[in-house]
């Protein structure tokens, strides 16, 4: 089966080719530079980039994928959770493409597809569900941090959230705090490195709580008054680098103890990672420590699968057809609180 899939719920726009669970082709258009001069997204231009960047990266893909659009056998958008008028986007130039083909048309959870992103992996890019084992998966991203049960391919239910800000959210306001540039996450992970994460005692939200949800504005706050009574620390390059650290390592803290504690709790033997936050280069090494010494599987997205992109939208997709569950129609609506169920 053939599928072309196109993403554009928040600033990335990408369309991508899906045959048999192998990505034959994943464009993807960032949009960070139009937007940090904004200190974040702009719904409105992002909008507008969607519409002028969809139909060239839509060429790209097929052309990279050497098929033409008579070859695809369905086709696949983010339906939700996103920004409304650049969901609009995709949806409606997959739904009417599928219209003009005669074939069908699958909106996609877009939390769902980083859910499953980890299981496709290798060169080319392919799925793997057939290696799947039950596990507890971490979803972080710009908007949403999730904890999450997936028992079968397909078969998941949500543990917990953040009840306030997600984690890559986190990372993005205390970076603006900073005067870093949008997106906070990656200048943020960039600059840790030559940072001491222990000069700078931050909280630890939630941290002991037993439930599986998350809350990181707390964090933020502190950051935020910390900086407000001592304004001279960014003057010094060395304690930016230890402050970038510090709240790193409070966030991660967080985010490997509750996803341990859930693995643990419900005696799965796999540990799952997705969304744009698992590019984080200190999350990867921790989740991979925490896992080694429980006897964990750890699967981590592929990086170029970490932010936003229309391959995991067009294996899901493809996945759900091949299992019947897929049942969007051409008239279906984007629908930009969708949740995961
Ligand atoms: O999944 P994603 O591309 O978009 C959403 O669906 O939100 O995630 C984007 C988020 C941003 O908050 C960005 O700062 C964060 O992922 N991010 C990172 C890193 N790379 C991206 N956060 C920390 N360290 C990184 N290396
Ligand atoms: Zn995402």
């Amino acid at each position: 089966m053939t599928i072309l899939a196109l993403e554009t719920s928040c600033d990335e726009t990408s369309a991508a080719v899906v045959r048999d669970g192998c990505v034959l082709s994943n464009i993807v258009s960032s949009q960070i530079k139009l937007h940090s001069e904004y200190g974040g997204v702009v719904p409105e231009l992002a909008t507008r980039e969607h519409l002028k960047n969809l139909p060239p990266v839509t060429e790209s893909a097929l052309h990279e994928a050497k098929l033409r659009a008579a070859d695809l056998d369905a086709m696949a958008a983010t339906q939700g959770p996103g920004l409304p008028a650049a969901l609009m986007v995709g949806l409606k130039a997959a739904q009417s493409m599928a219209f003009a083909l005669g074939k069908p048309f699958v909106g996609i959870n877009h939390h769902e597809a980083h859910l499953y992103s980890p299981w496709i992996w290798g060169e080319p890019l392919q799925a793997h569900f057939e290696e799947f084992q039950p596990n507890v998966s971490l979803i972080v991203s710009g908007g949403h941090t999730l904890l999450v049960h997936v028992e079968a391919v397909l078969r998941h239910h949500v543990l917990g959230s953040t009840i306030d800000d997600a984690a890559g959210e986190c990372f993005d306001k205390v970076g603006k705090l900073i005067g870093l540039p949008y997106p906070g996450g990656p200048q943020m992970d960039r600059l840790a490195e030559g940072g001491h994460e222990k000069r700078f005692d931050f909280p630890r939200p939630k941290l002991r709580d037993p439930d599986d949800d998350f809350s990181f504005s707390g964090l933020k706050t502190s950051v935020r008054y910390f900086l407000r009574d001592n304004p001279d620390l960014l003057d010094d390059t060395q304690t930016v680098r230890d402050l970038c650290a510090s709240v790193q390592a409070a966030i991660v803290e967080v985010l490997v103890a509750k996803t341990m504690r859930a693995a643990e709790r419900l005696n799965v033997r796999c540990v799952t990672a997705s969304g744009g936050v698992t590019a984080n280069r200190a999350l990867r090494l921790h989740l991979a420590s925490a896992c080694e010494s429980r006897g964990f599987t750890l699967r981590v997205a592929d990086r170029s699968l970490c932010t936003d992109n229309a391959a995991m939208i067009g294996v899901l997709a493809e996945r759900k057809l091949l299992e019947g569950s897929a049942g969007s129609s051409l008239d279906a609506d984007i629908a930009p609180g969708l949740a995961l169920t």
